[in-house]
This record gives C-alpha cells, structure tokens and sequence, in this order.
C-alpha cells in the first residue's frame, strides 16, 4: 500500500518573506490558482495578523480555493483571532499557530521576567502559551497545526513535552521546523523517530516538517524525515523563503517521483506543471531562478560536452534521471505574432497558467499589440513577464507619464522624467555617469527623495535583438526591501519602470502596515 505524502506549500508566506519577494494580492491570488493546478494539498495563504494586505490576500484566496487553505499566526489570541477573519471562508481551513521552543529562542524572546526567571519556568510558560493557542484557535475550525519553532535546536525531550501537550488540545498536524537549517539529515531523522516513540498520542496527528536551506541540507533533511515517521512535507517553489530559503517543493516531488523504487510514498502533485509554477513565481517576486538550480533551472536539462551529447543521442537515460517533458519543460517554442489575436493570446496565456477575465485579458492584449509590433515574435517567457508587469502595475501608484534620454559616446548622459502620482505632475531632469543612472537621478529629484536602490538588474525575457529587456531594482528604506520590475524592448524605460513600481509597493507598504517587518517572535 502506498502512502500519501501531504505537500504543504508555503510559497505565499515563508517565500514571500525573502527579501524584496513582496507580491500583492492580485499576485497571490494568481499564484494560488496554480498552485491548486499543481495539486498541492495546503497552500500556506499568509501571516493575516501582520498587515492588512496579508489578511486580504488570505481572505481572497480562502474565497476561491479548493484546497486547504492555512493562515500562520503566532501563538496569541489576536493573531489567532486575525487569522479565522481571514479564513472563515474558506471550504477547508487551517490554522497554523506557532511558537519557539528552544533554549536560545525562548532566552532571547521570552526574556521579559513576566515569562518566568528561569529557563526552566519560561519554558513551562511557553508550553501553557501552546496549548492555549491550539485551544483557542480549535474553538473556530479543528484543522489546527502547532508549530514548534527552532525545532531542530531544541532539547528533544522537552520537544516532546510540547508536542504531546499540544496534541492533547487539539493540534491535528504537529509540524518539526528546521528554522535554521542547522541538522544533518540523520540527526533530523532521528529526532522525527524519536518523537514517533516519545510522544504517546503521536498517532493522534500527521507529523510534518519544514526545514530551511542555511546548510543547503533542506531537501535531504525533508527526505530523511519522511523515512522516519513524517507525512506532511513544508516547501516553496524555487525553494524561496527567509534566508537562503525553504526546502524546494520540486525538488522533494521529483526525489519522491524518480527514486520511487526506495520508498512506498506518492504526492498528488502534477509533475508536469512545476515549470510553469516555477517560472510564474519567479517573474512574480522578480527573484531569479540560478541556471543550475536543480529541476527548474536553465541548465537543468542541458548538456554541454561532446561526450554528453553524444550519449544523449545514443540513450537519453544515460545523463537524464528524468525527462523535461516530466516537469513540463516544454520542447518546443510556441511563437506569437501581431495577427495572433486576443484568442490565441487567450488560449497561451491559459497554458502558461493565466486564465483572465475579460477586461484584464483586454488590458494585456493592449501591451500584447504594442509588444508584438515592435518585436515581431512574442515567447511564452515575454508573456510572463508581460503578465508579471500588469499585475504588478495594480498597486504602483506613480505612472512613467514621459522619459527622454540623451546618451553617446561624446555626450553627458541626461535624463529627463514626468511622473504622476495622485493627480500631481512631478518633472525634473538630471544628469549620472550613464543614462540608467541619470533616469534614476531625475526620478529622485523628481520625488524629492534620496537613492534607496541596493541593486539593480537588467536581462532579456528571451535571446534576440528584439527582445523584451526587463529590469530589476531592489530598494530598502526602514529595514525592507521592495522588487520593482518593469518591462519593454527599451531597457532604459523598463528601468525607470522597475524603479517607480518598487517606490510605489513601498509607499503601499508604509501606508497599509501596522508593522513595519514581520516579527515571527511574541
Ligand atoms: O521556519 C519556521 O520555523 C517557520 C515557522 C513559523 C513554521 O517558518
Ligand atoms: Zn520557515
């Protein structure tokens, strides 16, 4: 009999929680919808009780979604509270609470003398905390999953305390994080195994695990987990999320898929959407995928030498462990053209994932007709970022109403710049060491602000002269980071774009946000 393996994706909370990754609603909700195609389980919607973007994003997705849709709050009543407003649409919700259960997290959060004085009384404090929260949040759904922060650094046997107590009010899913990606997959193993036998209701729930990337041990530590007892796996796509990331959701499915023959576990997850889901978070959060990334990446089905090739076309088994086609990689290009029409568009942006209404399928076939004009032949990977730019421009509230740009070998570049923002015309010109910097210059001059850009990139969505330049600028004010992207066959306007629409996802931010960063403590 084989088991099934519960894919818990948390893409659209501990993801969006990398740096720069914020996505708005519309965005979320996008994603969710493919990630519902993926055939994911549970899709972690977000952290409702940090901003009120949050708890809409949630709310909308709750509204639509038919899979299991969780909300995290920490382990107090508001967040509690601030997490059922937002799921109590949903058709199956969960709520997630958690707390840190380590010695070094429980000195460094709990330090207030109001938690105890000892470690030993903060900790009884910190159980009480737990298993108040899990009673409460079980009075609004009985999907209930407890979080034992810092897991992996915590004392085993206390761990155990905590989990069964937990357990015992009503917790359904326990899950073991690896917050700080700090074990080594026989240790992780083993503290999985020995839970399984130190906690005497274990039964009682599904054991699930959530490892983070810090020692690039993620994925086997998820791996050597599910060996020992654990049936519920915590993963992004692309592997993104705080730090250096999660454990990557395509990476545990296809270790799961190729290497069948080990184990007896499956997961509903369809294979071959993962490209598609991999390339849509990624021209989402503007967080690049690396070519070599494992299953996703750009290289991952390419082979360079000569010996390679060679046995490629001999046996394609020879260096492939599984095929493109598997992943949905596709194989060949479909091209769209001018006379392509608002059908075809429609139908192709339907496969890559986009399935839009009327007067926003209008709205992209507008950009579509400029695009494929100038040129000529439009790719899957332009449709995405065009589709990236439009649900993205949802929030940016200052427009590129006019750019000019003076540049050459033997001139000073200059830039000049209108932007409107709230009715209010702002013009200005200013002159930098190239035009990029010069179009930066006059937009801050312009807006009255000083440089907040901490980088800034600038790539093709696809190889040819006529390509879509797309551009990247990441800016910080007040400890957080906005992606702006824009996008045009002129890389100077997709510049100035990427950095309007990052001004603008701060101006939301600050002006929607109770708090300025998300604070995982208590
Ligand atoms: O890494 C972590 O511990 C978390 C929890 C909130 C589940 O993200
Ligand atoms: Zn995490």
């Amino acid at each position: 009999m084989k088991e099934k393996i519960l894919v818990f994706d948390t893409t659209l909370r501990d993801g969006e929680q990398s740096p720069g990754a914020s996505l708005n609603v519309q965005e979320k909700v996008e994603i969710a919808r493919q990630l519902e195609k993926l055939g994911v389980d549970i899709i972690e919607a977000g952290f409702p009780a940090s901003s009120p973007l949050q708890l809409e994003a949630v709310q909308r997705i709750s509204a639509e979604s038919g899979a299991v849709v969780a909300a995290l709050a920490r382990s107090v009543e508001n967040d509690i509270t601030a997490s059922w407003k937002a799921l109590q649409h949903a058709r199956k919700p969960r709520i997630h609470t958690f707390i840190s259960t380590s010695d070094i997290h429980i000195a460094g959060k709990f330090a207030s003398e109001r938690y105890g004085v000892s470690l030993a009384e903060k900790r009884k404090t910190v159980l009480k905390m737990a298993v108040d929260a899990v009673s409460f949040a079980k009075t609004f759904t009985p999907d209930i999953e407890f979080s034992a922060e810092d897991a992996g650094r915590t004392d085993p046997a206390y761990l155990a305390e905590i989990i069964e107590a937990v357990i015992a009010a009503g917790a359904t899913t326990v899950n073991i994080p690896d917050t700080t990606g700090y074990t080594w997959p026989f240790e992780f193993g083993a503290k999985i195994a020995h839970l399984c036998t130190a906690v005497p209701n274990i039964r009682n729930a599904v054991i699930s695990v959530h490892c983070h990337n810090d020692l690039g041990l993620a994925v086997a530590n998820t791996l050597a987990a599910l060996q020992n007892g654990a049936r519920q796996v915590e993963c992004s796509v692309n592997g993104i999320g705080e730090r250096a990331g999660n454990a990557s959701l395509e990476e545990i499915v296809m270790a799961l898929k190729v290497r069948s023959d080990l184990h007896n576990f499956y997961t509903d997850v369809v294979s071959e959407e993962i490209y598609n889901t991999s390339r849509m978070v990624s021209t989402f959060t503007g967080i690049i995928i690396q070519p070599n990334k494992a299953i996703v990446g750009d290289n991952a089905f390419s082979h360079e030498s000569g010996i390679h090739q060679d046995g490629m076309l001999k046996n394609r088994e020879t260096y492939e462990v599984m095929t493109p086609e598997s992943v949905g990689v596709p194989q060949t290009s479909i091209v769209l053209g001018r006379h392509s029409g608002k059908h075809g568009l429609k139908s192709r942006l339907i496969a890559l994932g986009h399935d839009l209404a009327d007067t926003e399928l209008e709205a992209v076939y507008q950009r579509f007709v400029v695009i494929a004009d100038k040129k000529k032949e439009v790719y899957d990977d332009d449709l995405r970022v065009l589709m990236g730019d439009e649900l993205g421009k949802s929030q940016s509230s200052f427009e590129l109403d006019y750019l000019h740009i003076n540049s050459g070998t033997a001139s000073i570049p200059t830039a000049t710049v209108r932007i409107v923002h709230d009715d209010r015309v702002f013009e200005e010109s200013a002159t930098g060491d190239g035009p990029v910097d010069a179009c930066f210059r006059a937009i801050e001059r312009a807006l009255g602000i000083d440089s907040m850009v901490t980088s800034y990139a600038v790539r093709s969505t696809t190889a040819g002269r006529q390509a879509l330049g797309e551009a990247l600028v990441r800016i910080r004010d007040r400890g957080v980071s906005f992606n702006g992207r824009g996008v045009s066959t002129d890389i100077i306007e997709a510049s100035a774009r990427a950095y309007l629409q990052a001004l603008g996802l701060r101006q939301h931010h600050f002006e929607n946000n109770s708090t300025e960063t998300i604070d995982n403590g208590v």
